[in-house]
């Protein structure tokens, strides 16, 4: 039987990390029952006080536009045919060994990589996030991360690839574990509870991980990837993954976007005060 008693907020307080608990950014703590509405003014990307659980009013009208673009791009990897793709694959000459290589370490990367990029999302991002219109498009990326994920599943499947050797690529093929090591480092400091951003030290930190992961790891190798299967489908090859890759490609726009967008309003703030 549940014990109930064991509910109570500041027990469950009690047990929280330091950095859930207190005057919180993270929309976890107690209800301030006697604080103000939340002014437009009072928001703000990151180290925000204001009350992250209410979305209205925005201030941040491009990011509800992410979020909305987001959703209007909305796919699932089981709506494309693979029939061209399984007959191909298991034709005895219309592939290369190479080709067949470098489709399988291309899928082998993806397929771990998807996740690295979920678990940095939810895991590393979010809770640093102090805007609620922000932290919406986030939780729509973060679902576009887990069909991406499928999207592998999906042509593992249908091919009838050993699964094994595709998700276990990112641990035992050095050069894919190599990008995912580089990666990972560039979460592992973000997902410390006791890192906080609110000095210069730790916002530029904060910056650094966010350029790594999201301008290097996902905004340049994953396009190398991308251009790899792209070139395939022009060929008339492997044209089945090619599109999952164009919708997947079409998501991944925007998430490059929305980072840029993000720290020219960091930015945009800092200068403010400057001026102020
Ligand atoms: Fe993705």
């Amino acid at each position: 039987m549940l014990d109930w008693s064991d509910t109570s907020p500041n027990k469950v307080l009690n047990t929280l990390p330091p950095i859930l608990t207190g005057l919180d950014s993270t929309g976890l703590g107690e209800i301030d029952r006697n604080g103000g509405r939340v002014s437009v003014d009072d928001k703000a990307m990151i180290n925000c006080r204001a009350d992250v659980n209410q979305l209205l009013p925005l201030k941040y009208k491009w990011a509800w536009e992410k979020y909305l673009a987001g959703c209007n791009n909305h796919w699932m990897p089981t709506e494309v045919s693979m029939q061209a793709d399984i007959a191909l694959w298991k034709s005895r000459d219309g592939l290369t060994e190479d080709e067949r290589r470098a489709i399988k370490r291309n899928l082998g990367f993806f397929a771990a990589s998807e996740s690295l990029v979920a678990n940095n999302i939810v895991l590393a991002i979010y809770r640093h996030l102090t805007n609620p219109e922000c932290r919406q498009y986030l939780l729509r990326q973060a679902f576009e991360e887990a069909v991406h994920t499928h999207t592998f599943q999906y042509i593992v499947e249908s091919l009838g690839l050993d699964e094994g050797e595709l998700f276990n690529m990112y641990r035992e093929v050095p050069s894919i574990t190599d990008k995912a090591a580089w990666a990972l480092k560039h979460t592992q400091h973000l997902d410390d509870a006791s890192f906080k951003t609110g000095t210069p030290e730790t916002d530029q930190a904060f910056l650094r991980d966010l350029v790594a992961f999201y301008v290097i790891f996902e905004g340049m190798w994953f396009y190398t990837g991308f251009a790899q299967i792209l070139s395939l489908g022009r060929r008339n090859k492997m044209v089945g993954i090619a599109e999952q890759y164009q919708y997947i490609l079409r998501d991944e726009i925007h998430s490059p976007e929305f980072r840029h967008r993000r720290h020219q309003s960091d930015q945009d703030r800092k200068s403010a005060s400057v001026d102020a």
